[in-house]
């Protein structure tokens, strides 16, 4: 190669260059003359081989030669990529765009775990409908009519005469109804009041009902196994208490409170100095109830209970407003993410 046909190769490259009409057009071009087996190294042998005097042109060539056509590949690839159709844009070899990933919220997290933890025990899981028959919530579960609980204040009426459940038992009248003793489920689900809301209340929390039936179902196969429930949720040693209470659906009825699990029990701030932390509400299953879903209360005995996964939640968490869980503040939700 002379040193004229090296100019003459670097103005035809330099048009083909600018004439490429497409970016596999443009590539095909580059090859051919800055790829590994296109001009480029042919050029570069000439050098070698040219002679002492010429050296200096040469060099200066071959240099105009290869940075004149990268840096006119470059321009032409900007202004084809520019020009191009967003699909001819599309690079696939790129990484992909990640966007943040979730996680489940406190109140997900509180319910699986207290689902594996129950799990563990032979409980299954049960569900039903958020929106309820005045018959499953109330008349079934021996809530008399006249019970304040029933009261419009306090229950969401729909107006077809349904309502939204007012907590998880209901699921408890539907489970039987549908299957024969021995029993053992958990409920969890969504429960609706109408409450204010404030720090402690909401208008829809989270409830996680539980019922067991068998032949000889006693108090004290409530107290351990609430007991060994309280130990998994909250560490070995916690214990349980019981404070007499009423609730229509059992008798006798109480309400369970657990070990503070903050101050372990010696009392502090979030236990009021109690020690303890209230829980659920339990007790043995109301004949009236067995006999509303054709259970013979001659044959079998039960427990139920209903705990607040708020209240855990908050107390596992150390949340401080209940309307917290609710707000969906991404920063106070990546705390337990
Ligand atoms: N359903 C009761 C409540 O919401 C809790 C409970 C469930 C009590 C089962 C006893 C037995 O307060």
């Amino acid at each position: 190669m002379t040193l004229e046909e090296l100019e003459q190769l670097t103005a035809t490259a330099l048009s083909e260059l600018s004439e490429a009409s497409s970016l596999e057009g443009l590539e095909d071009v580059r090859v051919r003359y800055l790829g590994k087996k296109g001009k480029l190294p042919e050029i570069m042998v000439s050098l070698k081989e040219a002679p002492k005097e010429e050296k200096p042109a040469w060099g200066q060539a071959a240099n105009r030669f290869k940075q004149s056509l990268s840096e006119a590949h470059s321009s032409r690839k900007e202004d084809l990529l520019a020009s191009s159709t967003p699909a001819d844009a599309l690079d696939v070899s790129l990484p992909g765009n990640h966007g943040p990933l979730g996680a489940n919220h406190p109140i997900r997290q509180i319910m699986h775990r207290v689902i594996e933890i129950c799990d563990r025990m032979g409980f299954t899981v049960a569900t039903g409908p958020d929106v309820e028959t005045v018959f499953t919530n109330f008349d079934a579960l021996n809530t008399p009519a006249d019970h304040p609980s029933r009261d419009e204040q306090d229950t969401f009426y729909l107006s077809d005469g349904s309502l939204l459940r007012t907590h998880t038992s209901p699921i408890q009248i539907r489970y039987m109804q549908q299957h024969e003793p021995p029993v053992r489920i958990i409920a969890p689900g969504r429960a609706y009041r109408r409450d204010t809301p404030d720090a402690t209340h909401s208008a829809n929390f989270h409830q996680v009902e539980g019922l067991y039936v068998d032949r000889n179902v006693s108090m004290a196969d409530l107290k351990s196994d609430l007991t060994f429930f309280a130990g998994e949720v909250l560490g070995k040693g916690a214990k349980v208490r019981f404070r007499p209470h009423f609730f229509p659906f059992t008798e006798p009825s109480v309400e369970v409170d657990f070990t503070c699990h903050v101050c372990k029990g010696k009392g502090c701030r979030v236990c009021k100095n109690s020690g303890w932390i209230e829980i659920a509400g339990a007790g043995m299953v109301d004949p009236a109830v067995f006999n509303a879903v054709g259970y013979d209360p001659e044959k079998v005995t039960g427990y139920a209970f209903g705990m607040g996964l708020e209240r855990i939640a908050m107390i596992l968490l150390e949340i401080d407003d209940i309307r917290r869980l609710y707000e969906n503040d991404a920063r106070f939700l990546r705390q337990f993410a």
